[in-house]
């Protein structure tokens, strides 16, 4: 198992190539079921979350192939096995993105329930529902949700809100598998996510007629195919976010490419309000810090609110603010299993219910600590290098699953970051 020994204080200043989208590419590739034939997609993170997906797609019977970095080409030619396995599903729990395009395709699909994770339960209860409305009969065996379509799937309006609002993943299954369905389908309270603007943007490439991107009503007109293409994924919002905060955090300046501040307005937001400069630049920004960092409150919602995917890397920051913050969890109200290793680091931080009371300290102090999930890791990196001695962060394989190559691109900015096996 790795484990990252991490040297602080640094100040970080360079330029960073932020990667495309972890969350965008999961489900393109997924909806590349949709579209038998070759598709090729672009700017594919090379992260341990994509691998598993491979896998998963190699195993329904497609042909992955990775060409030059970030250049993956999928044949579907062939699925003839649509069947999401417990052994890879258990892995990730975004591999629930297959159900959706493996019964529009097959008019059947076997996935395995994907468990709870270390941000909370994480139920799929609002997918199911909405496959349901489009005609789907889904029963649960042995673990496995199995769904079948013996009419077809036919459109109609779905309202697909749950008790935390829109889900991310819920709709990018409605959305595939109403492409083909027959007749027009409505989903209203659908995500806005660019994430889910970007899987609409590659199921129109394919011939599917999606209307009302970026809005929480998506109309889907749905056709007999879709064909295989090329495209490329958007650039990563949240490693964006926490190379940002890496700025902020060690009183530095970096330069990040491939960044697009629209997707990106309420961290910007969040980010100045603590007194963090932000220029625009041509393919991204410049992000410095100068000045002290001034307290702020801060709620995760769903976009274009906060991302919770930011919330942890945003808290580390605010550890050392002067003053108190209050951070609210709208999204995934247990997802603070950070706070207890920042406290660890001699920060000062207080849950309480779904939010975190921080009084800002001025240094944070070297600790050993462990990562619990991909977020959470990443912010401890953060906590780190602005932390005083050398931190050691235990089970780094976390930061992996979202993250290519941190250490990498942080070391040519000026951190000092080694990977051990231990
Ligand atoms: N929810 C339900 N029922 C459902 C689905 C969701 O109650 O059927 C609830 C969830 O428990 C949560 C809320 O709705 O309280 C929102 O969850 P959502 O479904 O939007 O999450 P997701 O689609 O499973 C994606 C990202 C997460 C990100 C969330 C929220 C991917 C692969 N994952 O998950 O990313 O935190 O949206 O923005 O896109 C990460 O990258 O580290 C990560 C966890």
């Amino acid at each position: 198992m790795d484990i990252f020994k991490i040297e602080g204080p640094v100040k970080l200043s360079g330029d960073i190539r932020i990667n495309g989208s972890k969350n965008a590419a999961l489900p393109i590739m997924a909806a590349t079921i949709l579209a038998p034939g070759k598709s090729t997609i672009l700017d594919v993170p090379d992260l341990a979350d994509i691998n598993v997906l491979k896998t998963l797609l190699t195993s329904l019977g497609a042909t992955v192939e990775t060409r030059q970095k970030g250049e993956v080409e999928i044949d579907t030619s062939v699925i003839d096995n649509p069947v999401g396995e417990y052994d890879i599903v258990r892995k990730m729990r975004a591999s629930i993105c297959i159900l959706g395009p493996l019964l529009a395709r097959c008019g059947r699909a076997e996935v395995s329930m994907p468990g709870g994770c270390a941000i909370g339960d994480r139920p799929v209860d609002i997918h199911l529902r909405g496959l349901r409305e489009l005609g789907a009969e889904i029963c649960l065996k042995n673990g496995n949700i199995v769904a079948t379509a013996p009419k077809g799937l036919i459109g109609k309006q779905i309202f697909l809100g749950g008790p935390f609002g829109s889900t991310v993943l819920g709709t990018a299954n409605i959305l595939m598998a109403a492409t083909l369905a027959k007749g027009t389908t409505v989903i209203e309270s659908a995500a806005c996510e660019p994430e889910i603007g970007d899987l609409a943007g590659i199921l129109n490439a394919m011939g599917a007629k999606i209307t009302g991107m970026g809005s929480p009503r998506l109309t889907i007109e749905g056709v007999k195919s879709l064909s295989p293409v090329k495209y490329r994924v958007i650039g990563d919002r949240i490693e964006a976010g926490t190379f940002m905060v890496a700025a902020a955090i060690t009183k530095g300046n970096l330069r990040l490419h491939n960044c697009n501040l629209d997707h990106m307005l309420a961290i910007v937001d969040r980010l100045e309000h603590i007194g963090v400069t932000i220029d625009t630049a041509d393919d991204g920004c410049v992000v410095t810090r100068t000045g002290s960092i001034k307290a702020a409150d801060i709620t995760t919602q769903t976009y274009p609110g906060f991302p919770t995917d930011l919330q942890a890397q945003l808290m580390a920051l605010l550890a050392h603010a002067d003053g108190n913050s209050i951070v609210t969890e709208k999204i995934f109200p247990d997802r603070f299993m950070h706070v207890a290793e920042m406290n660890r680091m001699a920060a000062n931080i207080r849950k309480e219910g779904a939010s975190a009371i921080i009084a800002g300290v001025k240094n944070l102090v070297a600790a050993p600590i462990m990562a619990s999930d991909l977020r959470a890791s990443a912010a401890l990196v953060l906590a780190a290098m602005a932390a005083h001695g050398t931190t050691i962060i235990n089970r780094v394989y976390h930061i992996d699953r979202g993250y290519e190559k941190i250490e990498k691109k942080l070391n040519a900015a000026g951190a000092k970051i080694t990977r051990e096996s231990v």
